[in-house]
């Protein structure tokens, strides 16, 4: 029985309109990470980040997923095999485009939480500083996104997955942040056979099997196509 597991990253929403980080003019060209992106600067600073995230969450919500995302959907549809995607991206781009059981490793512009209970809910386009948490009333609202320095989300789960592996893909990420960026080895310790799909070689590009260079709205379907084609179950 296949497994395959899909680690998505801000490459594959870049034909959707939303920037990327590290590219030319990416995010981290525009922001200090340690001004907005940091649990520091949201007490430094909750208006700034707040802004910065309101902004991001507003472009979010009028983007549309691409052909990368519907491919990857199609593939979990069609494919008998199991297929996770787990994305570093905060945009929900994976489920509008049909995916389900996304794992978010670094949380979700579309959610709130509160830093006091916990609780999450849906996040209104634009949060204020200091709002209520619904549930337990204090002044402790951020967005539910996994800021530098703060655990990401799901890796029990993400790991268990990596370890059961015959297929691991990487698109659009520039395998420059961890522990994402070292997924590929756990995956080829269990004996599946690698693949990055990325418009330039990422950073860890020589750990992969294979690679297949281009947009992703080009190479991705063309993939998820040479999968469904197979018949190997
Ligand atoms: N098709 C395929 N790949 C693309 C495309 C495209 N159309 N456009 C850009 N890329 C590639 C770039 O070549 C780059 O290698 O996507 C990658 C994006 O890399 P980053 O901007 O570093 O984004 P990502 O790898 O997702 O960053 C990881 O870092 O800042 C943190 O939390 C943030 O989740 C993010 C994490």
């Amino acid at each position: 029985m296949e497994k395959i597991v899909i680690l998505t990253g801000a490459g594959i929403s870049a034909e959707s309109g939303l920037g990327t980080f590290r590219d030319q003019g990416g995010l981290w060209a525009q922001y200090r990470i340690e001004d907005v992106a940091t649990p520091e600067a949201f007490a430094r600073d909750p208006a700034l980040v707040q802004g910065f995230y309101n902004a991001r969450r507003t472009q979010a919500a009028a983007a549309r997923p691409n052909a990368a995302h519907q491919a990857l959907a199609r593939l979990q549809r069609n494919r008998p095999a199991e297929v996770t995607i787990v994305t570093q991206n905060v945009d929900s781009l994976h489920e509008a485009g049909g995916a389900r059981d996304v794992l978010h490793m670094h949380g979700r512009l579309d959610k709130a939480l509160c830093a006091a209970c916990g609780y999450r809910w849906e996040a209104p386009l634009e949060m204020q500083v200091a709002e209520p948490c619904p549930d337990c009333r204090s002044p402790s609202a951020r967005p539910d996104v996994v800021w530098f320095g703060e655990m990401p989300y799901h890796m029990p789960e993400i790991y268990d997955h990596l370890a059961s592996a015959t297929i691991f893909a990487a698109i659009g990420t520039s395998g420059q942040v961890y522990p994402a960026a070292a997924f590929v080895h756990e995956a080829a310790a269990a004996g599946a056979r690698t693949i990055e799909m990325n418009l330039e070689p990422s950073a860890g590009v020589s750990s992969f099997d294979e690679t297949l260079p281009g947009m992703a709205t080009e190479t991705v379907p063309r993939w998820v196509e040479g999968l469904l084609a197979r018949r190997t179950t």
